[in-house]
């Protein structure tokens, strides 16, 4: 599936501490509820991305902003450690960000993110590092940094011809009304149906669209096709972060089926980036899904 040569993959995006909540049900409006356990790990869509994408064997620089705290220096230990080049990952003094998740019996979550230092990164922060978008075989973007500074990343990427992946997630009235052109989008279905509300591809402005539906099968738009890839069959215990491994996955991959094995596999365990596969779980959980 893939060659010798390991694919360089520039990521844009967050750099999370998620605290989690393991909690019989979402709560609603002025509920309490009672958790039977919590736990904290690196998380953030971005990052997430990046570290899905090193384990299955690309070759990940980061770019993004964490605080000049203890965990943002923690975090760059900790990518350090998944081989991901950090010289693109710049400090504040806001706090590194963090998200506040309940994951209920279901493994359904809800997710309430601090941004912090993430919305600290400039686009002159994007123009200083520009080298490790130009270098790379493809940018993945997602939308928890400031829209100008994924924007601009894009537009590098462009003028260089590097392939341009976007989960635009948390998906924002600013992107909505100021669109840019990308080559593959990455979507749930609530982010298909604000994108292209008659259902129309042409309003998504991107060559590939993929759809992911959890437990459904995803699909795979272009001008002239759509194609239904389904994932395996599996009894999640918590999907936080596994959109974000599909994501990663397919960035170094382009394999809708080997991304969709990934992220059912990220749902079998706890937290975000704890619980991402590493290439040769994915290829093992495939050839026993066969
Ligand atoms: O997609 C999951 C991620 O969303 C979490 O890790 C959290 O940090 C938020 O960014």
């Amino acid at each position: 599936m893939m060659g010798t040569q390991r694919l360089r993959i520039t990521v844009v995006g967050s750099l999370n501490v998620d605290h989690t909540w393991r909690v019989p049900h979402i709560p609603g409006p002025g509920e309490t509820l009672m958790s039977s356990h919590m736990w904290t790990c690196f998380g953030g869509k971005g990052a997430n991305q990046a570290v899905a994408a090193a384990r299955a064997g690309g070759c990940v620089a980061m770019i993004g902003c964490v605080g000049i705290d203890d965990f943002g220096t923690r975090y760059i230990e900790a990518l350090k450690a998944e081989r991901i080049d950090t010289t693109g990952v710049v400090r504040s003094e806001m706090p590194t960000g963090s998200a506040f998740i309940a994951v209920d019996d279901e493994g359904e979550n809800s997710i309430i993110v601090n941004p912090g230092a993430n919305h600290a990164i400039t686009v002159a922060d994007i123009d200083k590092h520009a080298e490790l978008i130009r270098r790379a075989d493809a940018l993945l973007l997602q939308l928890e940094c400031p829209l100008p500074v994924v924007r601009r990343a894009a537009a590098i990427a462009r003028e260089m011809g590097v392939k341009v992946i976007l989960n635009p997630s948390p998906l924002s009235e600013a992107f909505l009304t100021d669109r840019f052109e990308v080559d593959v989008l990455i979507v749930n279905e609530g982010e298909a149906a604000k994108l292209m509300p008659d259902g129309d591809f042409k309003r998504a402005n991107c060559r590939q669209l993929i759809l992911t539906r959890g437990a459904a099968s995803t699909i795979l738009m272009t001008a002239d096709q759509v194609e239904a890839f389904p994932p395996p069959k599996i009894t999640p215990l918590d999907t936080v972060g596994a959109g974000d491994t599909f994501a990663g996955v397919f960035a170094v991959s382009g394999d809708i089926a080997f991304a969709n094995a990934a992220g059912a596999l990220a749902t079998l365990k706890a937290g975000a980036q704890p619980s991402i596969p590493m290439r040769n779980e994915i290829e093992a959980f495939q050839s026993r899904c066969r």
